[in-house]
């Protein structure tokens, strides 16, 4: 018998959302119910590219803001074969953040329209689930400090929050939204 193709599930949302606790729990769980579950994370800072992204990110290197979009779709697009194997030998992938984050973080940057940001992700492999965990600023506040990462200030990522608020009117997508209210997961 044929074996069943893994799902792929993505994880988005506003950093602080808890993506990483839930990818890491939904992980265990699968596993624990006989399913087998793998996680993986965007950008993968491990390759050659994903290391010119960490040094973006970390503001040890600077560059062009249509540049830093490209590698981190390439970033994407360097994973698909291992990703296919994957879930072609029924291993289901929990993604932490996908193109949907591409989209959101590059489009909330002056003079990017949604559609120029889909496009270097189109025809990457279709989640069947994409969890959104919506965290309001308020929440994210209370969450502590951000980071000292390129992106982590509150006026960056309420931009970046408006945009994921568009792209799940996509229904296209399946897209599920978890209002992250009282619960703390980091
Ligand atoms: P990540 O390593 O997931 O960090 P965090 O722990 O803050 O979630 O992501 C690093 C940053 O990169 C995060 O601010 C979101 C941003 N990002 C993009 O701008 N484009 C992308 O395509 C992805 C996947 C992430």
């Amino acid at each position: 018998m044929a074996t069943k193709r893994g799902a792929l599930i993505v994880l988005e949302g506003v950093d602080k959302a808890g993506k990483t606790t839930q990818c890491n729990k939904l992980v265990s769980a699968l596993q624990q119910s006989g399913r087998p579950a793998e996680m993986l994370r965007f950008p993968d800072r491990t390759t050659t590219i994903g290391q010119m992204i960490s040094a973006y990110l970390e503001k040890k290197s600077e560059l062009e803001d249509h540049t830093i979009h490209l590698l981190f779709s390439a970033n994407r697009w360097e994973l698909v074969p291992i990703m296919k194997k994957k879930l072609e030998q029924g291993i289901t992938l929990v993604v932490d953040r996908y193109a949907f984050s591409g989209v959101a973080f590059t489009s909330a940057k002056p003079g990017f329209s949604l559609d120029w940001c889909k496009n270097s992700d189109t025809g990457l492999p279709n989640p069947d689930l994409v969890m959104y965990l919506q965290l309001s600023p308020a929440q994210a506040a209370l969450r502590g400090q951000f980071g000292e990462e390129r992106y982590e200030t509150s006026n960056f990522q309420r931009k970046v929050q408006q945009k994921f608020e568009q792209l799940i009117q996509d229904s296209s997508v399946n897209w599920k939204v978890r209002v992250e209210e009282h619960c703390v997961t980091q």
